[in-house]
């Protein structure tokens, strides 16, 4: 399961691992060297996978893709335009495999095919020897697998929604192609433009979400420049930085 890659693109395949996004740590990457401009860990079998909020990522073996890849940034981006980022380079690489109008991003990154959870990630921010690095930590539902109760109606597979041949491997080469064009080439305004435009629930979608430990609601209201979700709350315009929503709509996550 390797992609070709580029020549400053390392990549590991490893049979089994815990965690790629444990594995890829700050340690590993200062063991670089300097000409070295991204890093791909993917595994056939994640072990410990985790998401956001310490929950555990399901990882079954052989049907779903698990990898992180780190990226040096060369051109520095808003801290919140990463997540979106990731978000759109996911949306816009499985619509060669699903109708573009089946997905949805839910804000920051997660995917959603016909309204359930087809891929999560993570992002984190790294300074490392003088160079900032962003590393993505990528779990996408390829299939077919069949999921424990609890994600029963809240998670999908790609293979459960295409005709198409869909494979880890194909997946993951066109994703990281997609990934790695957007971080060198997409500018701030066209990921902006470009992930509302995937993404239904930036505009007028009622939400919760946690902050302090202190639930809100309101209405989606579009992004602000940074990235961030806006909404209105009481009748009052916020930007969210939170890393969780929750939609208000019936069966929805
Ligand atoms: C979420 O939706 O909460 C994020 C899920 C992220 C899962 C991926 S799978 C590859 C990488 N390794 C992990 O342990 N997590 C991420």
């Amino acid at each position: 399961m390797l992609p070709e890659v580029p020549s400053n693109l390392v990549a590991i395949v490893a049979e089994e691992l815990d965690s790629t996004q444990d594995q890829l740590s700050e340690d590993f990457l200062s063991s670089l060297p300097e000409h070295i401009e991204a890093l791909l860990l993917v595994t056939r079998h994640q072990t410990a996978g985790h998401g956001r909020e310490g929950r555990v990522w399901f990882s079954p073996d052989d049907s779903a893709l698990a990898f992180s890849l780190a990226v040096r940034v060369k051109d520095p981006r808003p801290l919140g335009h990463w997540p979106l980022l990731i978000g759109w380079a996911k949306a816009r690489t499985l619509a060669s495999w699903v109708p573009f109008n089946t997905l949805d991003l839910k804000w920051p990154n997660d995917l959603l095919l016909d309204g359930k959870k087809v891929s999560g990630s993570l992002c984190s921010m790294h300074q490392i020897r003088g160079s900032m690095w962003v590393r993505m930590g990528i779990g996408i539902n390829v299939g077919p697998m069949k999921f424990p109760s609890d994600l029963d109606g809240i998670a999908t597979t790609l293979a459960a929604h295409t005709q198409k041949s869909v494979t880890r491997q194909k997946v993951l080469e066109a994703l990281i192609d997609s990934i790695l064009e957007d971080c060198g080439e997409l500018g701030a305004d066209d990921l902006l433009r470009n992930y509302a435009q995937a993404s239904s629930i930036v505009q007028e979608t009622p939400i919760s979400w946690k902050e302090n430990g202190v639930e809100h609601s309101g209405i989606t209201r579009g992004l602000d420049a940074d990235g961030a979700l806006l909404c209105e709350e009481e009748g009052k315009l916020r930007p969210l930085h939170v890393s969780e929503i929750s939609l208000l709509r019936p069966n929805s996550i």
